[in-house]
Parts: C-alpha cells; structure tokens; sequence
C-alpha cells in the first residue's frame, strides 16, 4: 500500500469528518475545519492511501509559535508510522514558516500521541484539568524547547528517518525534505481561448516548466479567432503540449500533487478540451482537480512575478475578452467596480487593426507601429472619461477610427498608419489610466495590479507606472509572456485555491461565462 501526504481538500471533508466523529468524544465540526481551511497560516494535510484518507492533521502558526491543531490516523492503519509522518510533515513546514517552538494539546490518556509526541522533542508543561468537555479528562500541555535551526533540523531528521523507518510498507511522498509550508507541485492546463497551454509549478513559485502553443497562425487568415478552429487545434495540440510540460520539468505525472484547469470564462468548445483532459489525467492518476478560474490566473500572474504582492488591491484587467476594474480586499474576494459596457479593450486593438490591414492579433501590431506615430495626430473620443462610474465603452472609438479611416479614402488622402495608431491607443490608454487611479483612490488600497493580454502594451503600462507611481501606489506588472494567456498563472491561481481546500468534482464542467467572484 502506498499513501501519500497532500494538502486537505474541502472535498475531503466528509471523510475526515466522519473519522473524527469515530475516533474523538468531542470531534471538530465541519464547519471548523472548513474555517480552518479558508484561513490564513494553516496548515491541514490528509494522508491518501488507495483506501482513501486514513489521516490527516493541522498546524496553525502565530509568529514564532505553531500549534498542532489535531492529528488523528485511522485506528486500522496505525502503528505504521503515519502519525510519524503527518507530524513531520507539520514540523518541517512550521521551520520553513519561521517557527521555532510548537505546542499542542493532548489528552492525558492518549498514551501512544504522547508518546509520538515525546519521540518528537514535545515535554510536558502543564496539565489544564477538565479541559475536554465531555468527559471532563485532562489535557496534557505539550512544548517543544525553543529550537534554533540546527535543533529542528535535528528533530525533524530523527522524525524523519524513523517516520520512514516504521512505515513499513507505507511510502509516503510529499512530506520528505525540505517541504516549505505549502509544499506541492502542480500541472496546469489552460484552453480557454487560442492558446493551449501547460505548466508545471512547485510550491506556487518556481516554475519548471512553461510551454505555450499559440493557434494564432491558424486564426490570422479569418483576423480573430474562430471557435470551431480553436477547439479542433486545442485537442491536436493537448497532449503534446502536457507531455512536453512535464518533459521540460523533468516530472512525471507520479510527482505531482494535483492537477490544475481553466474552467472559465472562455469559449465552451476550447474550455471543455482542457477540462476534459485535466479530468482524465486526475481520474487515471487519483489526483485532485483544482477549477481555476481564467481571470483569476491573470491576477495570479503578478504573484508568479513578485511573490510579495498581496491584497487590499485594485487590478485591472484587460485582454481580448474582458476590460474590467476588480477590488481584491483578500485573495479569493473579488468585487468587480466596472466592465466594459460593449467591447474589450483587446478586441478593440484587434478590430481597428484589422480596419488598418494589420492582421491578427492586433494589439501587438498596433503597439509597435504607435511607436513612430504621433499620439495626438487625430482626436478619438474619450468615451466615459468624465462618468464617475467604472465602466468602459470602447465600441465608438472603434466605429470612430473605421468613419475616421473610410473618410480619409473617399477624399483620396494618403493614411498616416502610425498616426491612427497611435492616437487611437492614446484613447484607450487614457480612460484605463483615469479609471484605475479612481479606483484606486475609491478603495483606499497602496497596490495596483495589471492583468491579461492589453497589459503587455508598453505605452499602457508605463502610463499606469507614472500615474500610480505619482500617487504612491506600488504597482505590478507580470512580464510581457505572462501577461498574454499561459498556464504557469494558472497553476498559480490553482496553489492558492489548493491550499484553500477548493478541487472541482470529477464530473466538472467548464463553464463559458465564469464570473471573478
Ligand atoms: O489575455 P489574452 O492573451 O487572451 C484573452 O484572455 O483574451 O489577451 C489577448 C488580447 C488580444 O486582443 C491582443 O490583441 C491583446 O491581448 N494584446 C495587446 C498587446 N499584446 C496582446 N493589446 C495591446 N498591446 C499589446 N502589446
Ligand atoms: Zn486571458
């Protein structure tokens, strides 16, 4: 039998629950442990085994100080060294958070926790009388000796070796050297829109692997994407690109930790391809399937970047699908403030390209030629500039540049690409900027974030960059290939929803319309 350590799913929870309630007097709740895991500085693990979850356990860290929350393995699956192994498990994540003393509470008649306890550099140090409840038993105050970091190399070492020791027949992945608290590695699929892609992340942040497989050259001759091409390329394209993901990781599906998936928003007929493979890769392999959610990736992009930046937040983001302005007050809570009213911000780039025979995609083209041009040749409108709301109109500045352009031809003047270019870009650059300093202003947050494909266009970034810097905002910006569509952001998005006990049902869906809530 093998059993491996892994991160506790919420769907885990009727197992776990229903062990607690076989095992403690007074179990925890569901509703506990669901708090637990939407919090911060947690740690829950489970045991898996092919009988499925036969342990599991919990760290809660304040500062320098973790405490063991619980830890329980099933009565016909101990005395193999599971418990050994969960707790060095929370050991070593508890060093890599900066502790340097544990706690925990046991009751005083556990002989063999205590025991595990004791064997673990745990001493008695104090008794609290009557502590549980429901059968008024004493609880056992337990301290490891402040430990500098050779000692807890120590400890865990000797945990370690007799975890493994005594696991007999056990093989336990996961928990073994040098896990920093949220150990896992993911693989991700993306194929929500005309890239297929893959990536391979450990522990939310170092990436190993990133393979993008751009369908642009087949969409470029109809100037946008076709869904029916987009689909039929995403299932030539998935399992070369997944294989050559794992490949350039030098991983093989056996290492993972959970397999991740774009599940919208996005075409239905190229999401359900990386759905569908994601759910069988999880299905053939027992690993969990993480939903993420497209948009979500996108703002996952600036952690990949700067694994510093963190919410109260202001993002904005702009690709060829959405423009909207999003207030994080915590990862996972997203208030959207404004969207688009007609057509994004990407689309707009695509079609006034393609009015100047530029091809597709546009916003790149567009970019480069607004370069030589000048910005203030031809005045488009503003739309919305002046409403106080956030929402977007891009739809009449693209009719604006096209009248614009069929008026210059039939009076046989000469176009000025660049200059078209250019000032229609200043148009769109100056509305996004005015509203995300709003936005900003409104939620009272220091750190601004820019998302999706629009945010690779230069002149974008850099006014943003002056208008937040003039304000003291801190603002990140992912680098240019991570801002077009990739799957290394999605397996970013997919570390945090893992650790948050978030995975999709085996018989999922994706879902075209996915809203960022
Ligand atoms: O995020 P993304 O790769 O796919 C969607 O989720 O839509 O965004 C693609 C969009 C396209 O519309 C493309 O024209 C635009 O991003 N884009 C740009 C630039 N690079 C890509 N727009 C303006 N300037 C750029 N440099
Ligand atoms: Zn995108």
């Amino acid at each position: 039998m093998t059993a491996r350590l892994r991160p506790m799913l919420k769907a885990d929870l009727d197992r776990v629950v229903a062990l607690e309630r076989a095992t403690f007097p007074s179990p925890w709740s569901r509703g506990m442990f669901v708090d637990e895991l939407t919090q911060a500085h947690r740690h829950w693990i489970v045991a898996d085994s092919p009988w499925g979850v036969v342990g599991y356990a919990g760290l809660m860290i304040a500062a320098t100080d973790g405490h063991v929350m619980n830890l329980l393995v099933r009565q016909d699956a101990q005395g193999r060294g599971l418990g050994k192994a969960l707790l060095s498990d929370l050991i070593e994540s508890a060093a890599e958070a900066g502790v340097d003393r544990l706690t925990l509470e046991v009751r005083r008649g556990n002989a063999p926790a205590i025991a595990l306890y004791r064997e673990a550099g745990f001493t008695e140090a104090g008794v609290r009388r009557g502590y549980y409840s429901d059968t008024g038993e004493d609880a056992l105050v337990m301290w490891t000796t402040p430990l500098d970091e050779e000692s807890m190399s120590a400890v865990r070492h000797a945990l370690q070796e007799r975890a493994s020791a005594a696991l007999g027949a056990f093989e336990v992945g996961g928990a073994a050297g040098g896990a920093p608290l949220q150990h896992d590695l993911i693989l991700a699929i993306e194929s929500s829109c005309d890239e297929t892609a893959a990536a391979v992340l450990r522990d939310g942040r170092e990436l190993l692997s990133s393979v993008v497989a751009s369908q642009v050259d087949f969409h470029r001759r109809f100037g946008g994407v076709v869904p029916e091409i987009a689909s039929r390329k995403h299932t030539e394209a998935i399992v070369g690109v997944v294989d050559e993901a794992l490949r350039n990781a030098a991983v093989t599906l056996r290492d993972l930790t959970a397999i991740a998936v774009t599940y919208g928003p996005g075409l239905v007929g190229a999401l359900v391809v990386g759905v569908g493979y994601a759910k069988g890769l999880a299905l053939a392999t027992g690993l969990p399937l993480v939903g993420v959610n497209h948009l979500e990736g996108h703002l996952f992009a600036n952690v990949l970047a700067d694994p510093s930046v963190a919410p109260p937040l202001v993002a904005l983001l702009v690709s060829g699908g959405h423009t909207s302005l999003v207030h994080v007050p915590a990862w996972g809570q997203y208030r959207t403030l404004g969207s688009t009213l007609d057509d994004a911000a990407g689309e707009a780039f695509d079609k006034v390209a393609k009015a100047l025979g530029l091809g597709y995609p546009g916003g790149p083209a567009i970019s480069l030629l607004a370069e030589t041009g000048d910005a203030s040749a031809i005045p488009f409108p503003r739309a919305m500039l002046r409403s106080d709301d956030f929402a977007f109109s891009l739809s009449g500045l693209k009719t604006a540049v096209i009248t614009y352009l069929d008026k210059e031809r039939r009076a046989g003047r000469d176009i000025d690409v660049p200059n078209v270019a250019a000032s229609f870009q200043a148009a769109v650059i100056d509305v996004q900027v005015a509203k995300a300093v709003r936005a900003v202003e409104t939620c009272g947050v220091e750190t601004f974030l820019l998302g999706g494909g629009v945010g690779a266009n230069r002149a974008l970034r850099e006014a943003l960059r002056a208008a937040m810097g003039s304000r003291g905002v801190r603002m990140s910006v992912p680098p240019l290939d991570l801002c077009t569509d990739n799957a290394a952001m999605i397996a970013a998005a997919a570390h945090f929803r893992l650790w948050r006990g978030d995975a999709l049902a085996p018989d999922a869906e994706a879902v075209p319309d996915l809203r960022l809530a």
